[in-house]
């Protein structure tokens, strides 16, 4: 069950038109890469004012990487930003929103509720062929896609924060393996099943019947086999069943491929992770980030030394009070309950009171001017 990326690559149609549901943080920044790189975008959010902010901080954003990326050359800098720009529309109504959509892209709240709920309405209106896409940082793929119907049409796709500037991207495709981990399966049961062995089953016994006398005997043994055989023919019914049902997702492929390529069109570098908690750099960063935190409600050090430590000990950009501050409190505190909720045992997942406190507060960090540090 080889993914071909060839044979997918001449069948897959490219994605020109992306919806991304979520104007904030993550959202502002993943239709700003879409739009940079000439993709139609249309950004969804609950109200006109935060629209109209995702839409500002865009501007700013892009005249960031416009300076950067046209030194040399003021005009066509200016010209980068303006179809950038005129690439992206802002619109409150999401069912409206995904209708000429290739590829949903969602950045809403890190709530699995919100999120199924979603995606639900959507998989109602959007074409049948449109990909839908979660930027989670710690919810199963597998439990937001089981909203819809087109399962086989949904993926993670999760970029990193500044989208802008952080090349990675990570896609998630548990769920298509196992697919074809089961239709392996599903095969091989089936060529075990297969006429051959049942006839040679039946034809021996009707060698054994021709040498027995009594006709009691033989009925009886003559059922068993019908039995036996009416077992297998249901076994590889049951089976013809499932195949198909998977065979209808089968094309899982396409999905994934068509992700890989969005993302290098996007100029990010994609990686594959299963759909395990955290995916690869949440799974590592996330508690690194919140131990800092017990570190200091131990009253070992303080938030600034850590961050210098960090930085200037380890090499990392910023310091994890500095990140924490930058991912979002909020956002952490979302990742984190889940995570402990899901797995009390593990105690690189226990909460830390110091966030739920700064978050009870309203200080979510840089995006409301106060977390660890203020911004004010
Ligand atoms: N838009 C466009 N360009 C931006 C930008 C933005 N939002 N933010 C920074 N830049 C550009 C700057 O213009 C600057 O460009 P030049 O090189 O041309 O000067 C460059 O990036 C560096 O920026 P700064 O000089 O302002 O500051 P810096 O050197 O400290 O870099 C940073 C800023 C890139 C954010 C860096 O501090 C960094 O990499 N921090 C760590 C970020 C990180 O770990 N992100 C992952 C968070 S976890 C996550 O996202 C997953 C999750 O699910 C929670
Ligand atoms: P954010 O709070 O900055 O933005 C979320 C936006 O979604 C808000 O503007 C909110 O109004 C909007 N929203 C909420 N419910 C909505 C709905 N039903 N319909 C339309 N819009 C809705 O959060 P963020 O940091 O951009 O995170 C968004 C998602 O991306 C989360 O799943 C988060 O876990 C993930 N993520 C965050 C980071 C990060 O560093 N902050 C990095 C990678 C992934």
């Amino acid at each position: 069950f080889a993914r071909g990326m060839a044979t997918s690559a001449v069948r897959m149609a490219a994605i020109k038109n992306v919806t991304v549901i979520g104007g904030g943080l993550m959202g502002a920044g993943i239709a700003q890469v879409a739009a940079q790189t000439g993709h139609s975008v249309i950004i969804v959010d609950q109200t006109q004012e935060i629209l109209k902010q995702s839409r500002a901080s865009i501007e700013k954003s892009v005249s960031r990487v416009s300076k950067k990326k046209f030194k040399e050359d003021a005009n066509a800098g200016m010209e980068f930003v303006k179809k950038t720009i005129s690439r992206i529309t802002i619109n409150t109504n999401a069912e409206e929103s995904v209708k000429e959509a290739d590829l949903v892209i969602e950045a809403i709240v890190e709530n699995l509720d919100v999120k199924k709920e979603l995606f639900g309405r959507l998989d109602k209106v959007a074409k049948p062929s449109t990909i839908f896409a979660s930027n989670t940082s710690s919810l199963p793929i597998t439990d937001i896609a089981s909203s819809v119907e087109r399962r086989d049409k949904f993926g993670g796709l999760h970029f990193f924060n500044p989208v802008p500037v952080m090349k990675l991207v990570e896609i998630v495709d548990d769920h298509i393996k196992n697919k074809g981990g089961i239709l392996k399966v599903a095969i091989t049961q089936r060529t075990d099943l297969s006429a051959a062995p049942a006839r040679q089953h039946y034809m021996s016994f009707l060698d054994e019947e021709k040498g027995r006398r009594s006709n009691k005997q033989r009925t009886q043994r003559e059922k068993n086999v019908m039995d036996e055989l009416q077992e297998l023919r249901r076994k590889k019914r049951r089976i013809e069943t499932d195949m198909d049902e998977l065979l209808k997702s089968a094309n899982s492929d396409d999905t994934y491929n068509s992700l890989m390529s969005f993302s290098e069109a996007l100029g990010k570098t994609p990686v594959t992770c299963k759909d395990t908690p955290g995916f690869i750099v949440n799974r590592l960063l996330v508690p690194y980030l919140v131990e800092a935190v017990r570190l200091v409600e131990r009253g070992d050090a303080s938030p600034r030394d850590v961050d210098v430590a960090m930085k200037l000990g380890a090499g990392y950009p910023m310091g994890p009070f500095e990140l924490l501050d930058y991912v979002g409190l909020d956002t952490t505190k979302f990742i984190m309950d889940g995570w402990h909720e899901k797995f009390p045992d593990n105690p690189l997942f226990n909460t830390s009171e110091k966030i739920n406190k700064l978050v009870e507060e309203g200080k979510f960090g840089v995006k409301t001017g106060e977390g660890f540090y203020s911004y004010r």
